[in-house]
């Protein structure tokens, strides 16, 4: 096992990386006052909300709420996890990733580049193979037959693998070690030493891209009716079938502000509602619609619409699709269902109706609250209490799955309307509150918003945006003396600060990944710097002098106390008489 990256290594690469540059290359950026905006390469939006700070290291989209430093945004855009991000950073600075156990890391990515390189190249193989091979006619044919133009199978890169056993090795290299890397993306499977044959056979090749692109792994579709009908590539490192979606990276690339998908259930739905100009279209992989796959949809988009079979199988996984799906329903977020003709799936339907018809459906799709309250109600008699008891029963564990906020008070209140239960008993049963306290409580935010941050917040906040002024800082070990929530935070930032005086605000964030504290600082990060440094100066000064007279009363409250209760020891005692005098009262 390697050791963890060093820290001091991330705090270097991040200092020397430039986030603007970084995003720069993948969306492009403009300038608008002291920072730079785009629309948002996170979610749908026609006017750029998303905003990147050269001088915080820190990018945020007040549409969507993304925000994060050049390692988050490489995670987000290109798909990363953390080691891969530090890895792609490094790459581009030179530099080798080490590790705590004093060696460096035989870097993943290396070896995840070297794959990626190989199911590109087998790609184009495929897509060479349905222009070239001798055999090519019986799959243009096919595709034709099912009503695909070159254009569109060219956009989806889709190839052909004919009736052979050995052709990927002999088109990609036959060397040993080449085939046991086509053996770890699922291209050959190995038989016995030194014999390898092609695990796709004489099939379609739907390459499955991620959001870069690159081809994770293949769906192969028999062109008979052989079995089984379709073949996907096995999991590997670069493909986890059920998380996955099938035509999302194509349709980002066919919509610059993609704002809704839907969400089919075949390779060929997706593909033949792009040829009637329906260019949104994602399928799962044969598996059931996971929570994974529809955060995955909701980083990019707002509206969901599912669209299944109408026959029985379907009417099941748009039910699991449902369950899976409310946990992830915060506001501004909509899902919605399509239920299509029983014997009819889009790739049909779309061939026989055309776009216009097939597009009313998608605008007439249920809600997901109507077909919640539907699909629950159908064995229902809801005109006997009976019934309606039996409803709010079996509604409230699926109410209880969404996350507290105006959506799920909004359902509860609909629970209530159709029971005729009183909404604050619903309420406190769902959400463990009833309407009158949510809605108090909301206020109260409110109004602690409004009243302005504490003085630690404000501390906070200032050092987060200007860290170098803590070398200003003189002593604060007073500090510890305050009772105010975030001080622990402020003291922890001060320390650190004091050791690394040059971290950027992305820099403090990434000592705090994925902790409470980061937490915390990233979403004080991601405010609007209102003020120039300058007065940030002053703003901190301000706030080091009025924490200072407050912990001098926490302070002095403590003596008191202690007097008071008879246990303070004579310095103490000492201490009190001498703030008294400060304060001009008399003490006897
Ligand atoms: P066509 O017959 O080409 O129209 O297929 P379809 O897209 O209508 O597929 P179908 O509704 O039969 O299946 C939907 C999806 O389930 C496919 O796109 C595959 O992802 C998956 N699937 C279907 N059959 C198989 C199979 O035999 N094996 C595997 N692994 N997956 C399958
Ligand atoms: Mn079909």
């Amino acid at each position: 096992m390697a050791g963890k990256i060093p820290q001091q290594f991330i705090d270097d690469i991040l200092s020397r990386t430039d986030i603007v540059e970084l995003i720069d290359a993948r969306v492009t950026l403009k300038k608008a006052g002291k920072d730079f905006q785009a629309c948002c390469p996170f979610h749908g939006e026609k006017t750029p909300s998303f905003t990147v700070s050269q001088s915080k290291q820190f990018y945020h989209c007040f549409g969507c709420g993304a925000h994060g430093t050049a390692i988050g945004f490489l995670m987000e855009y290109d798909n990363l996890d953390f080691v891969e991000a530090i890895h792609e950073l490094a790459d581009t600075l030179s530099l080798e990733v080490p590790r705590e156990d004093g060696g460096t890391q035989q870097r993943p990515s290396t070896n995840t580049k070297a794959l990626f390189s190989l199911t590109g190249q087998a790609n184009d193989f495929y897509q060479k193979q349905l222009r070239e091979h001798p055999q090519k006619d019986k799959a243009v044919d096919y595709l034709k037959g099912r009503g695909l133009s070159g254009q569109i199978a060219k956009r989806f890169a889709i190839g052909f693998c004919a009736d052979e056993w050995r052709a990927i090795q002999t088109a990609l290299g036959s060397d040993e070690h080449l085939r046991e890397q086509l053996v770890e993306v699922g291209l050959l499977i190995k038989k016995s030493a030194n014999d390898y044959y092609d695990r796709f056979r004489h099939r379609i090749m739907f390459p499955i891209r991620d959001l870069r692109g690159r081809v994770i792994g293949f769906g192969g579709r028999v062109l008979s009716d052989d079995t089984p009908k379709y073949l996907n590539s096995p999991e590997t490192p670069l493909f986890h079938k059920g998380k996955e979606l099938y035509g999302f990276y194509e349709a980002c690339q066919s919509n610059r502000n993609l704002s809704q998908v839907i969400v089919v259930e075949g390779y060929m739905d997706v593909v033949a509602l792009a040829q009637h100009g329906i260019t949104y279209a994602v399928a799962t992989l044969g598996t059931a619609t996971s929570g994974e796959h529809i955060e995955r949809l909701f980083r990019k988009v707002d509206d969901i619409v599912f669209c299944f079979d109408g026959d029985r199988a379907g009417r099941d996984a748009a039910w699991r699709a449902l369950e899976n799906a409310l946990p992830t329903l915060r506001e501004g977020r909509q899902i919605r269902f399509l239920f299509l003709p029983d014997g009819e799936d889009p790739d049909t339907l779309v061939r026989k109706e055309g776009n216009e018809r097939f597009n009313q459906r998608i605008t007439q799709a249920n809600t997901l609250s109507q077909y919640l309250f539907d699909h629950l109600s159908t064995d229902v008699d809801a005109s006997s209490i009976d019934g309606r008891a039996r409803l709010a029963e079996a509604t409230k564990p699926l109410l209880k799955k969404l996350p507290q906020g105006t959506f799920q008070q909004m359902m509860i209140a609909e629970l209530a309307q159709r029971t005729r239960i009183d909404v604050n008993l619903l309420s406190v049963d769902i959400s463990g509150d009833t309407v009158k306290q949510t809605q108090i409580n909301q206020r109260q935010q409110a109004t602690i918003t409004q009243r302005g941050p504490s003085l630690v917040r404000k501390a906070i906040t200032v050092l987060l945006h200007r860290p170098n002024l803590v070398t200003a800082a003189t002593d604060t070990s007073w500090l510890k003396d305050i009772d105010q929530a975030g001080i622990v935070l402020l003291l922890d930032l001060l320390e650190l600060l004091r050791q690394q005086p040059h971290l950027s605000t992305g820099g403090i964030l990434e000592h705090w990944r994925d902790t409470e504290h980061g937490r915390h600082l990233a979403k004080l990060a991601a405010q609007p710097a209102l003020l120039e440094s300058e007065a940030l100066a002053a703003e901190w000064d301000d706030a080091l002098t009025r924490l200072k007279s407050a912990a001098s009363e926490a302070q002095l409250e403590r003596l008191e106390e202690r007097d008071r209760l008879g246990i303070a020891n004579n310095d103490e005692k000492a201490e009190l008489k001498r703030r008294y005098q400060e304060l001009g009262q008399r003490k006897d």
